[in-house]
């Protein structure tokens, strides 16, 4: 079972002055496609450092194979939050975040103004959604269908201690 980290970054659901809905589209799509569990939820105001030690402690906890976010990917000067995904990731999955946009494209061409990303760090996948719940459904339904593969990928070896490699910023990774 795939266990799924769902943060939402807006500063006005932080301050409780709009509804997440987001999240909570997030939540039924995961659950309903993947079978995912949901093993952490919380919603953020658009604080690059904040996003960021969110981001790792999910992703150290051990606890967590995916995490998606929803919001701040767009050109408003407060929209960190691609920046603070790359300042967290080992490595990049620039594929995920051009196959939502190409996809997107043919739906808005306002699909242009996310500058999603995604990457790894460790063994977990960490990707950019941006913030309407209609956007939400719209790219989750491109990469839904990769989602256990790329999962699958990244947990190669994990139970074989013998000969494990440790992927860069994984626990104990030199
Ligand atoms: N992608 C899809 N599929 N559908 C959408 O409606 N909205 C776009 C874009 N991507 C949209 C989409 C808009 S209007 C913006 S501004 C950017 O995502 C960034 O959104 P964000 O700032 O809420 O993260």
């Amino acid at each position: 079972m795939i266990r799924v980290a769902i943060l939402t970054v807006s500063d006005r659901a932080a301050r409780g002055e709009a509804e997440d809905l987001s999240g909570p589209a997030i939540v039924a799509l995961v659950q309903e496609q993947l079978r995912a569990s949901i093993a952490q939820r919380q919603i953020v105001p658009d604080e690059q450092a904040l996003i960021q030690r969110t981001l790792v402690a999910w992703a150290d906890s051990g606890e967590v194979d995916l995490i998606l976010t929803t919001g701040g990917t767009g050109f408003a000067p407060r929209d960190v939050t691609p920046e603070a995904t790359q300042a967290v990731i080992d490595r990049p999955a620039p594929g995920i975040a051009e196959a939502m946009r190409a996809a997107s494209l043919l739906m808005t061409p306002h699909a242009m103004l996310s500058r999603a990303a995604a990457g790894m760090r460790g063994r977990v996948l960490i990707v950019n959604l941006p913030g309407s719940p209609k956007a939400v459904r719209e790219n989750l339904a491109v990469i839904l269908p990769v989602l256990p593969h790329a999962v699958e990928l990244l947990q190669q070896g994990a139970q074989t201690t013998a000969y494990q490699h440790a992927l860069p910023g994984e626990h104990g990774a030199a």
